[in-house]
């Protein structure tokens, strides 16, 4: 059998993400975690004893220097992902980059130039666009299961605390629930049904100035969406795609749904079960592999120009609440 080459890793900042992403990384046989970076050396130590990774930097500037590393995940607070991405794609490497990629149109805009101009691969790591319960729903969708999407629910909402969650109210990490978790409702809705005519957001703000709660509708020629997401609140998280012959219920938590029912006339129909491989994080991965391999820049099924729809809309949303990290 032919010997794949493996796709070599690194990840800079070993964080809560880093060590989900890294625990999926171990279930690909052709993905190796060759190196880490931290700002702190034992930490950095600790973390690549325990995923195997040999190379070990307390600085992220060295890491991008290592020849070895083809593709730098970037795990830090969004407040640092520009800059992280831009400097690594200077240095030759490809970049999976956490969401949200920028915390503004114009950062978005400047790490996609610079991934077409040093010609690597860049994408926002949107895993829930590779997950197997999202893609076949999409596929379904498609082929017009459930006639057109007329109203989309969906919500992302846990309490967060102020001592254990820092980042999420921290201004300067780019905190606040519409960074954080508002993306995925929105993504949801911009996947499919694209880019709305009409943004609506209302929301409510921590002394810190970062938001707590933001509820959204996006309203398009013949559907609307209403999404939520909240870092001071409870919900379902369960998410609902109605079309004119019927409805697809995500089931929860619908980011990393586990399967999904088609419901006609308000009765269940069918169930899916469709589970994700390891934490869901797999998935993406292997996109990023495949892009690779392929020597493609960006991902057709989460491109360059989706990452700055999708930018675009949560910057006219920071606009109408008020958000700003300047
Ligand atoms: N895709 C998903 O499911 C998912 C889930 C959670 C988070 N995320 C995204 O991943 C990113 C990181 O989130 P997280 O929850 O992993 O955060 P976290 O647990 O706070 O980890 C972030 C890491 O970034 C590094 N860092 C660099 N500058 C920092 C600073 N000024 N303050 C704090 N940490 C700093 C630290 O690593 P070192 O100390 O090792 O340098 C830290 O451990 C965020 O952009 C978030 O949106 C994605």
């Amino acid at each position: 059998m032919k010997k794949v080459n493996k796709i070599k890793w690194g990840i800079i900042g070993l964080g809560n993400i880093a060590s989900q992403f890294a625990a999926d990384l171990l279930l690909l046989e052709d993905a190796e975690l060759t190196a880490v970076a931290s700002r702190n050396f034992t930490k950095a130590e600790q973390f690549g004893e325990k995923f195997n990774a040999s190379r070990i930097y307390n600085s992220y500037d060295l890491i991008l220097e290592d020849k070895e590393v083809e593709i730098i995940y970037i795990a830090t607070p969004h407040n640092s992902h520009a800059e992280l991405a831009i400097k690594a794609l200077e240095k030759g490497k490809h970049v999976l980059c956490e969401k949200p990629m920028a915390l503004s149109y114009e950062d978005a805009e400047r790490m996609i130039t610079a991934s077409k101009k040093h010609n690597k691969f860049f994408m926002e790591a949107f895993w829930t666009r590779f997950i197997p319960s999202i893609q076949d729903v999409l596929e379904k969708v498609k082929s017009g299961a459930i006639g057109n999407i007329n109203y989309i629910n969906a919500d992302f909402a846990f309490y967060g605390s102020e001592t254990e969650n820092k980042r999420l109210f921290d201004k300067e990490l780019g905190g606040g629930a519409l960074f954080d978790i508002g993306v995925y409702p929105l993504f949801l809705s911009y996947i499919l049904l694209g880019n709305p005519k009409e943004i609506i957001a209302k929301a409510i703000m921590h002394q810190n100035k970062v938001d707590l709660q933001t509820s959204i509708i996006l309203q398009y020629e013949n559907a609307q969406s209403i999404l939520h997401a909240s870092i001071v609140s409870d919900s379902e998280m369960k998410a609902s795609i109605s079309g004119t012959k019927g409805k697809f219920h995500l089931n929860s938590p619908w980011y990393i749904a586990d399967g999904y029912s088609l419901f006609e006339n308000g009765v269940e129909e069918a169930v899916f079960s469709l589970p994700a491989l390891g934490k869901g994080y797999t998935h993406e991965a292997i996109e990023c592999h495949n892009c690779i391999r392929n020597n493609k820049i960006e991902s057709e099924l989460w491109s360059h120009q989706n990452s700055l729809d999708l930018s675009k809309i949560v910057e006219e949303i920071k606009t109408q609440i008020g958000l700003s990290f300047a």
